[in-house]
C-alpha cells in the first residue's frame, strides 16, 4: 500500500499510535491528530528516527471541538494532492447507566465518535475520490448489538459501521475503499478513560480472554484494507462473536439484555 498522505485522528495511543507505526513506511506525509501534544511529538521523532524520508505533522486538537474541527479541516485541505488514507480511529467510552452520565462526557462521545467522523470524511471525500483514496472507520464489535451500561458508545459505534458500508457503496464506482473495523477489548487507555470517577475495573475472566493485541487489530484490518474488504473483525473470536449477534433476533436479544447483571448500576448507586 502507497499513500501520499496518512490522516489518523488518536495517534497519541492505543490503537492510533499502532497505526502510525505500521504505516509509516507506506507514506511521505504522515499528520497524526490527538489533544495530547506532547504524545504526538514523541510518535513523530520515534518514527521518523526510523523512516529518514517521512514527514510527521503533529495536529493538537481537540476533536469535540467544532470550531478546532474545522480549522483542522481547513489545515487538512490545504495539503498537497496525492493519494490519502484517512483513518477516523479517535474515539471514547463512558461505562454505566446513562442516566448518570456527565453531560460534558456524553457530548464528547457525540462530537468524537460521530461528528468528526461525519465531518473529516466529508471534507477530505473530493480529494479522496480525486486520487483514489481511502478511508478506514475504527467502529467496534459493539456496533452489532445495543449494550446496556454502555448504549451511547455502542449506538456511537453502530453509526460508524452503518455510515462506513453507506459510504462504501455510493463510493463504489470511485475506486475508493471504505472500511470499517470492528474489534472486541482492546489494552490500550480506552478502559481507564471509559470508568467514571470512583468505579474501578473488574473483569469476568471469560471477558479476559477475549482482547486482541492492537497490534493484531492494525495488521489484520491493513490486510483487510489491501484485500478492499468492507469489515474486518480482527482475530477469529472477534469474528466468530459478530457473526453470532448478527444472527440473533431482536427479541431474544431483548430477552439476555433485560436479564443482565447490573454490577456496573449498583456500583453506580453506592458512590450516589
Ligand atoms: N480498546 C478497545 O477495547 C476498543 C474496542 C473496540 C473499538 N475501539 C475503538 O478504537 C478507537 C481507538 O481507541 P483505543 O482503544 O486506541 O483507545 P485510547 O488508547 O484511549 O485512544 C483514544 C485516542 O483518541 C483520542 N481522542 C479521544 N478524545 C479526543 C478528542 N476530544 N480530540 C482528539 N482526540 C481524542 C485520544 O487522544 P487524546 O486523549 O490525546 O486527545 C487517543 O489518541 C476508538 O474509536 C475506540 O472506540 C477500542
Amino acid at each position: 500500500m502507497e499513500y501520499e498522505l496518512v490522516i489518523i485522528t488518536g495517534a497519541s495511543s492505543g490503537l492510533g499510535r499502532e497505526y502510525a507505526r505500521a504505516l509509516a513506511g507506506c507514506t511521505r506525509t504522515m499528520v497524526i491528530v490527538a489533544r495530547r501534544g506532547e504524545r504526538l511529538k514523541n510518535l513523530a521523532s520515534e518514527i521518523s528516527s526510523t523512516h529518514a524520508n517521512l514527514v510527521v505533522i503533529c495536529e493538537t486538537c481537540d476533536l469535540a471541538d467544532s470550531a478546532a474541527r474545522d480549522q483542522l479541516v481547513g489545515r487538512l485541505q490545504q495539503m498537497p494532492a496525492g493519494r490519502t488514507l484517512l483513518i477516523n480511529n479517535a474515539g471514547l467510552g463512558d461505562y454505566g447507566e446513562y442516566v448518570n452520565a456527565q453531560k460534558e462526557r456524553v457530548r464528547a462521545m457525540v462530537q468524537v465518535n460521530i461528528a468528526a467522523v461525519a465531518e473529516l470524511t466529508h471534507a477530505l471525500l473530493p480529494r479522496l475520490i480525486e486520487d483514489r483514496g481511502d478511508v478506514v472507520n475504527i467502529a467496534s464489535l459493539a456496533a452489532d448489538i445495543p449494550l446496556p451500561d454502555f448504549a451511547l458508545y455502542a449506538a456511537s459505534k453502530a453509526f460508524v459501521a452503518s455510515f462506513s458500508e453507506g459510504l462504501r457503496a455510493e463510493l463504489r464506482q470511485s475506486g475508493v475503499c471504505v472500511l470499517a473495523v470492528c474489534p472486541g477489548p482492546v489494552h490500550t487507555e480506552f478502559g481507564e478513560v471509559a470508568l467514571r470517577r470512583g468505579q474501578t475495573k473488574r473483569e469476568a475472566p471469560l471477558r479476559r480472554s477475549f482482547y486482541t493485541a492492537a497490534e493484531v487489530v492494525v495488521r489484520e484490518s491493513l490486510e483487510a484494507l489491501a484485500k478492499r474488504r468492507a469489515r474486518c473483525y480482527p482475530a477469529m473470536k472477534v469474528w466468530l462473536a459478530g457473526c453470532i449477534f448478527r444472527m440473533l433476533p431482536l427479541w431474544f436479544l431483548r430477552f439476555v439484555l433485560n436479564r443482565r447483571p447490573r454490577r456496573m448500576a449498583s456500583q453506580l448507586s453506592e458512590l450516589s
